[in-house]
């Protein structure tokens, strides 16, 4: 909670929505007019395209599906209650993949390769996919972060044989997701899907409008009156600290998937919505935010950014930095209503995470900076201040 003696805060939470977006006009360059050129589907969750690739790909218990050992869970589940094989390849500390590793892990067996682009930063997918097409082997391209986002002029999404991306993750809207069939090969699927009813959404949509009034609020004489509607973020890691914790920590239930989302489309008030946004400006103002940060921060001691540039094309989701002390840098910003995240803590038990250190080191030591285009340079610089006044008091 905000402490009452702290009166220059400035509202730094999640990405929000008012109700007058949406009757805004539609934007020429929306994200629906940005989705790489394949056999689009709009789904409710990115979860349920996962899903939906496992049927398109044919993928059996009999068959092995090479997924990187850095991953949410999310994405995971809906693999594992497939009933498909998942086999983890390694990732670097620096979050790129290992590629000797994953070409070291194909087998028989292995029907598809399963890639995902953090933060909105590409891995080297024309490598995979000619490694792919060699080995006579499908390429999912996991988009979920990075929607915008290029490898110079490619979008990202458009190289793997089905690529899915998830709406909620970078822009206010409640639910949403795409999966895009980009291979001719693949025959066309007439799964039913039944459009997700409001009840789905509605808790989403109530948070985010909620956000938008703190929002409006911020900086004016009645934000104290607004506090008591401040999400209170509950720190993840503190369940996992040693020695009361002898397994690694679970995921939350919220990442496990629900049968329910197969064969639900998107809600129309995403649709709605996702014809509103204007890509170039989201774009623009995100690369602003990262460069503010990594400028900001680079002299910070005790934080580690895990990218050092910001490629052209890049749009990234947050600014991710490695810290020691995750879970106390993570309470502090929250109760001011930065809305860091500690990123993908927890594991998904069905994995083999022992054999996987780096991934595990990235499970536990990366917090996420926000850096939505709500947030301006008066926001980022509050932010960069807090962060590095946070880091000194923990020393
Ligand atoms: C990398 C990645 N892929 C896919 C998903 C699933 O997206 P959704 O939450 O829309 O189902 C997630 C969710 O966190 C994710 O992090």
């Amino acid at each position: 909670m905000i402490m009452q003696e702290e009166t220059n805060i400035l509202y730094c939470g999640h990405h929000s929505f008012s109700l007058i977006s949406l009757a805004g006009q539609h934007s020429k360059h929306s994200a629906t007019t940005w989705l790489p050129k394949g056999r689009i589907y709009y789904v409710h969750r990115g979860r349920t395209a996962i899903r939906r690739a496992c049927e398109f790909l044919h993928l059996s218990p009999e068959t092995e599906v090479l997924v990187p050992a850095y991953n949410c869970g999310a994405e995971i589940d809906p693999l594992v209650t497939y009933g498909v094989s998942v086999v983890l390849y390694r990732v670097q500390k620096s979050g790129l993949i290992d590629l000797a590793d994953l070409q070291s892990r194909i087998t028989k067996r292995t029907r598809a390769v399963y890639v995902t682009h953090y933060f909105g930063f590409p891995q080297p997918i024309n490598e995979i996919r000619r490694l792919c097409i060699d080995r006579n082997i499908y390429l999912i391209e996991d988009c979920a972060l990075a929607l915008f986002s290029r490898d110079g002029s490619t979008k990202l999404g458009s190289t793997g044989d089905i690529s899915i991306f998830s709406f909620p993750k970078s822009l206010p809207v409640p639910d949403g997701g795409a999966l895009v069939i980009n291979s001719t090969d693949l025959a066309k699927n007439d799964w039913e899907l039944h459009r997700a009813p409001f009840s789905l959404v509605a808790k989403e949509t109530l948070s985010l409008l909620k956000r938008n009034s703190l929002r409006s609020a911020s900086g004016t004489r009645l934000f104290p009156l607004f506090w008591p509607l401040l999400e209170r973020y509950q720190a993840y890691t503190r369940y996992m600290e040693p020695p009361h914790q002898a397994l690694p920590p679970d995921v939350p239930k919220s990442f496990y998937y629900d049968e329910d989302f197969t064969d639900k489309a998107i809600s129309r008030l995403t649709k709605r919505l996702l014809k509103t946004f204007d890509i170039t400006t989201i774009v623009t103002k995100r690369r602003n935010n990262f460069t503010l940060l990594l400028n900001m921060l680079a002299e910070a001691k005790g934080i580690e950014p895990l990218f050092k540039t910001l490629p052209e094309g890049v749009c990234p989701l947050y600014f991710p930095v490695i810290v020691k002390n995750r879970v106390y840098l993570y309470r502090k910003l929250n109760e001011l209503s930065i809305a860091a995240i500690e990123w993908w803590a927890g594991y998904h038990p069905a994995l083999p995470w022992d054999e996987f250190p780096d991934a595990c080191f990235l499970k536990d030591h990366i917090l996420a900076l926000p850096v939505h285009p709500q947030l301006n340079s008066e926001h980022i610089a509050f932010i960069a201040e807090k962060v590095v006044a946070f880091i000194r008091e923990d020393r």
